[in-house]
């Protein structure tokens, strides 16, 4: 602890994960030593350090308030948003920072989204309306029928979860947890024409069968959603409506 302006102020020793695919044959870590006071976010951490240590480190950051999703990161090995996670919450005053896992690296902690953004396409998420059947104002929805996407709704698209995945680190044309999860909300979703026959698309080991239920998505997520439980309830959804199919019971 360090006495500074009346204040106490915690120090910490962050290794920052530095590489430059251009440049560097190798990637490595950087140390800097720095108190900071209590309430002060990895982001705000990372921040100051860029301006007083090294201009030259990369990472995204947008909002500062946990909303656009661009601040995810590994903080001490687990998925976070940099900028909602206090230094004060970490265990001891050693601060790991790297990249979010399953993407190529574009610069230190800044990673190469497009194999999340892909996988997020195939489940097409949008609505598939009636499209024979327009309504003459917007498509009515009841507040108990919203209520039921709330949780799925709140998807910053962060990717903590893609990052936190084994499977994708094995399987990287798995689809992935968020693309599932946000398929739900549509499947969900009383306005939703596309019914369970698209979920055949996903009937393979890239889609919903390549999830071995080991829940960390469920950990990683800011916002509480928990996209196990989605896949489970699709694969649910998916073998009866096989088993109406079997029997002829849907055409
Ligand atoms: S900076 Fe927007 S979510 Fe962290």
């Amino acid at each position: 602890m360090s006495q500074k302006n009346g204040n106490t102020d915690t120090r910490y020793t962050f290794k920052i994960f530095r590489y430059n695919p251009d440049v560097d044959a190798q990637p490595y870590y950087d140390t800097f030593v720095k108190s900071y006071p209590r309430g002060t976010t990895v982001l705000e951490a990372l921040l100051n350090i860029q301006e007083t240590e090294d201009d030259g480190i990369a990472f995204r950051f947008s909002c500062r308030s946990a909303v656009c999703g661009s601040c995810g990161m590994l903080v001490n090995g687990a998925p976070v948003l940099a900028c909602r996670t206090q230094l004060a919450t970490l265990i001891g005053d050693q601060v790991l920072i790297e990249p979010l896992p399953n993407m190529d690296i574009v610069k230190d902690l800044v990673v190469d989204m497009k194999p999340f953004w892909e996988s997020y396409r195939r489940v097409e998420p949008w609505l598939h309306a009636d499209s024979g059947n327009e309504p003459e104002k917007e498509r009515l929805q009841s507040p108990d029928d919203l209520h039921k996407l709330d949780p799925y709704i709140n998807c910053i698209l962060c990717a903590c979860c893609y990052g936190s995945c084994p499977v994708l680190g094995m399987e990287e044309d798995y689809v992935g947890p968020a693309a599932i999860s946000k398929l739900f909300r549509f499947m969900q979703d009383s306005r939703d024409q596309r019914g369970e026959g698209f979920l055949a698309k996903f009937n393979n080991q890239r889609g919903l069968w390549a999830c071995h239920t080991i829940f960390r998505c469920i950990d990683a997520c800011p916002k509480d959603i928990r996209p196990t439980d989605t896949i489970e309830a699709l694969r649910r959804r998916l073998v009866a409506y096989r088993f109406k199919k079997f029997f002829r019971l849907v055409k």
